[in-house]
């Protein structure tokens, strides 16, 4: 795969999809949590919902390089990046948020986000930092814009000198979905973001979700339990129900299908 100086991806001519993900299955001893998964996306949010179990949070693992499928082929801009490492994923623009938060408790919030800036840090811009170069000055200067815009964005301006470890678990977990976005990713993997977020939190995530993901720049899949947010941000839907595909498409008809409410809505 060829990559830009900023580490981001240049696509093939033939890239077809912007992720694809083609008959991925994921086993643990003899637990097979996914099943053939396949599907294609582009841009917009794709939501992925099924019952407690059903391989969801493996998928996402998946896709993120923590797991490697036993079978199945996962590519970006049409260049397998199976084999690849969570690290190099991230580096090419992939992000996630997890199901468990996992903030720096002893950062700021702010601190948090510019971590999820300068993570790439190359050893060559130690001197550079240290003697403060123009260069490292207008960096500084872009990353601090970057970080004002998305505390603004995610409602945190008020707590950003505040310690990760003492806010409510809502605001950490809008600090943990500022921080995924905050270095512009190209994929966003979100986890239950909603879980431990109050009604009005949750309006402002969908809100930011559903802006970020219409710009075209950036897409996202989102595993929820809270289908009234899924309907509310996501374009299309994937049913998973141990560890297959049950339905695919418009969530309104997904979850209008008899199979679906009997598998999974009805329980919900
Ligand atoms: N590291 C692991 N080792 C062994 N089994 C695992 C591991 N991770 C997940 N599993 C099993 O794989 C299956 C899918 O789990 P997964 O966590 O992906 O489900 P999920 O859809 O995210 O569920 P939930 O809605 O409860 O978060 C389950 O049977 C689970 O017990
Ligand atoms: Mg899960």
């Amino acid at each position: 795969m060829k990559t830009g100086g900023s580490g981001d991806v240049i696509p093939s001519e033939d890239a077809a999809h912007l992720l694809q993900v083609e008959e991925v299955s994921v086993s643990f001893g003899g637990i097979r949590a996914v099943s053939q998964v396949s599907f294609d996306l582009d841009q917009g949010c794709c939501g992925l919902i099924g019952p407690n179990g059903a391989g969801k949070t493996t998928l996402l693992d998946t896709l993120a390089g923590i797991h490697t499928p036993r079978e199945g082929r996962i590519r970006l801009d049409g260049h397998d990046l199976t084999g690849q490492s969570s690290t190099w994923r991230a580096q090419h623009g992939i992000r996630r948020t997890f199901q468990r938060h996992q903030a720096f408790g002893w950062l700021t919030v702010e601190e948090n986000l510019l971590v999820a800036l300068e993570w790439r840090g190359r050893t060559r811009r130690i001197l550079a930092d240290l003697v403060a170069t123009p260069s490292t000055r207008r960096r500084r200067r872009a990353h601090a814009g970057r970080i004002e815009h998305v505390l603004e964005l995610c409602g945190l301006l008020q707590v950003r000198h505040q310690r990760a470890a003492t806010l409510p678990i809502g605001q950490v977990r809008l600090m943990e979905f500022a921080r995924a976005i905050v270095d512009e990713p190209r994929l966003l993997l979100l986890d239950e973001p909603t879980s431990g977020l109050g009604p009005e939190d949750t309006e402002r995530l969908g809100s930011v979700v559903r802006e970020i993901t219409a710009t075209g720049t950036c897409a996202a899949v989102l595993v929820e339990h809270d289908l009234d947010f899924v309907m509310d941000v996501c374009d299309r839907m994937i049913v998973l129900v141990l560890g297959e595909v049950l339905a695919a498409g418009d969530p309104a008809e997904v979850c209008r299908d008899p199979e679906v409410i009997s598998a999974y809505i009805g329980v919900a």
